[in-house]
């Protein structure tokens, strides 16, 4: 092998060695985690915020599930490619708790993005006396899917919660 064919190969090879701790995490886009729940995040701007829509497969209330607003803030993926980064999301459409997410966005050895995420689940309670019960904690993993629509997949997986109304005689 000639000595510049020899001295492409090690470059390519020190790049592709390279370039996975390099390559940028971005929270945008359509998220699944191990409980099954979908998350959708839209565009980040630019000092890091961030909306979305979360439907969670589980839920501590008998209430039918709802897709449920998230607001959030990211670090910049300027300073560091696998940022840290905060969520809440508001159940209040049908539940009377709120969680707060925080993570980190990491880029794994096959250049998979996964979210490391620890929540708190604070549910309203009747009064003070009730204050210790108020507080779940958990961890989270999600992993990316694919998304070409947006908000097309949480809306397909979203139950229909409404009584069915009888058809017309
Ligand atoms: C509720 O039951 O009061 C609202 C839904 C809470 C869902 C929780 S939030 C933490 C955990 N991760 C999920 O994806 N779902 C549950």
């Amino acid at each position: 092998m000639g000595k510049s064919n020899f001295s492409l190969i090690l470059t390519l090879a020190l790049m592709a060695v390279g370039s996975t701790s390099e390559r940028k995490c971005e929270l945008s886009g359509l998220w699944r985690n191990d409980l099954g729940s979908l998350m959708e995040i839209y565009a980040v701007n630019s000092t890091g915020e961030f909306s979305g829509e979360y439907l969670t497969s589980v839920t501590a209330t008998s209430s039918c599930i709802l897709r449920s607003p998230l607001k959030g803030a990211q670090h910049s993926t300027q300073q560091r490619a696998q940022p840290v980064f905060g969520f809440t999301v508001n159940w209040e459409n049908f539940s009377n708790s709120t969680t707060v997410f925080v993570g980190q966005c990491f880029v794994d050895e096959k250049r998979k993005e996964i979210l490391r995420t620890m929540w708190l689940l604070r549910e309203h309670v009747g009064s003070l006396g009730d204050n210790w019960r108020a507080t779940r904690v958990g961890t989270n993993i999600f992993t990316r899917k694919r998304n070409l629509v947006r908000g097309k997949i949480l809306h397909d997986h979203a139950p229909s919660c409404g009584t069915p109304v009888p058809a017309a005689q």
